[in-house]
């Protein structure tokens, strides 16, 4: 019998150190053998966000024992892997350097390809780690650093359709956070305020909500936030505020993304799939807001098991098996790329003056 091809996933782009081993499985969902994960919560929670430097080195001590780790799950031996995927960016270079040179030397002394990877292609297909899903689809990216709307026609092509203009939506909810003082990192922690908040208390605004298209801007949004801050005594105060920003929120995504829709049917009118990605996928308000607007508009929905929105390593060795399999294979040359984007011929869209 022919052996199943087994890549091991390396990621380390932010402040997650996580390995994973995935065993392919003809043409259904490989199998996850392991996926482990070591947060760096506790060397960031009091700066508010992550320090680069100390998030390289929490990499540097961990990613020998993620490592071991992940194979002794799996219980495969290093000898058995046909590749070693890593993302390679986009994220910080300094955290990116260690996972990348960490996988170039695993290559180079198992002599197997090096596959480096796109972070933001490992979460536009981590559904695909739960479900059998067929190109083209919709992505909706929202993460901690990135919030776009793209075409996945297939493996490595991707035409952005839509993009945040100023913050990603994960660093809106993260700086909201830090306002009310709830810590790092915010979005799950305004979540759980906002269940008991009282969601009409508070009018804020929706930067460029009503201009067509599908490009965002939430900026506004935090600035509106941070001069009601001063008024933000109680809990009931946080709460309220919490729910108040959480449902503009919903408002902006439930529009924006019909706008998307719109957008991306004059592409592929038949292929009507959403997949949601990215840490901010975890929020459940938004999944349940974004399934109606789904069953509205006759589209699939998929989003990926809540351990596979925010950031990990079996997305990496998936988007590793893909391409390991089209023989997309990188040499010791390839360098990080922190802006690394997934539509190059996207116009850069971030900053006073430019035209959205
Ligand atoms: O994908 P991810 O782990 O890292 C990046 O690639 O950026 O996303 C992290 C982001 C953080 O901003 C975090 O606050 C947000 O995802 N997040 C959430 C929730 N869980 C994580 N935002 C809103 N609601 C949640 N439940
Ligand atoms: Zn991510």
């Amino acid at each position: 019998m022919k052996k199943k091809i087994i890549i091991i996933g390396i990621e380390t782009s932010c402040d997650e150190t996580a390995v994973s081993i995935l065993r392919d499985n003809g043409k259904n969902r490989p199998e996850i053998l392991s996926s482990v994960v070591s947060s760096q919560f506790e060397v960031h929670k009091n700066f508010g966000g992550v320090v680069p430097d100390l998030a390289a080195r929490a990499h540097l001590d961990k990613i020998d024992i993620m490592t071991k780790k992940a194979l002794k799950i799996s219980k495969v031996s290093l000898k058995n892997i046909d590749a070693v995927a890593a993302t390679a960016g986009p994220g910080l270079v300094v955290c990116l350097s260690v996972g990348l040179n960490f996988a170039k030397a695993l290559s180079l002394s198992l002599k197997k390809p090096l596959i480096a990877i796109n972070h933001l292609e490992g979460h536009a297909l981590s559904p695909k780690l739960n479900f059998n899903i067929k190109y083209p689809y919709l992505l909706f990216l929202i993460s901690g650093g990135h919030t776009q709307y793209l075409t996945v026609n297939k493996l490595g092509n991707y035409k952005r359709l839509g993009t945040t203009i100023d913050d990603a939506l994960g660093e809106v909810f993260d700086k909201t956070a830090k306002l009310l003082n709830l810590g790092y990192p915010g979005g799950p922690k305004i979540e759980e305020l906002a269940k008991t908040g009282n969601e009409n208390r508070f009018a804020l605004p929706k930067p460029i909500f009503n201009r067509g298209g599908s490009n965002l801007s939430f900026a506004g949004l935090k600035t509106a936030i941070l001069r009601i801050k001063e008024y933000i005594k109680t809990d009931e105060d946080r709460k309220d505020l919490a729910a108040s920003f959480q449902k503009t929120i919903l408002e902006i995504l439930y529009k924006k993304t019909k706008n998307a829709f719109e957008q991306y049917l004059k592409l592929y009118p038949k292929n009507r799939a959403l997949i949601v990605a990215g840490g901010v996928a975890a929020n459940k308000q938004i999944r349940l807001t974004l399934k109606k607007l789904c069953q509205e508009e006759n589209f699939q929905i998929y989003f990926p098991d809540l351990n596979f929105c925010t950031d990990n390593a079996a997305m990496i060795a998936l988007a590793g098996l893909e391409r390991y399999k089209k023989k997309k294979f990188n040499n010791q040359n390839f360098e990080v790329n922190p802006r690394w984007q997934l539509d190059s011929k996207a116009k850069f869209m971030k900053g006073p003056g430019v035209k959205i």
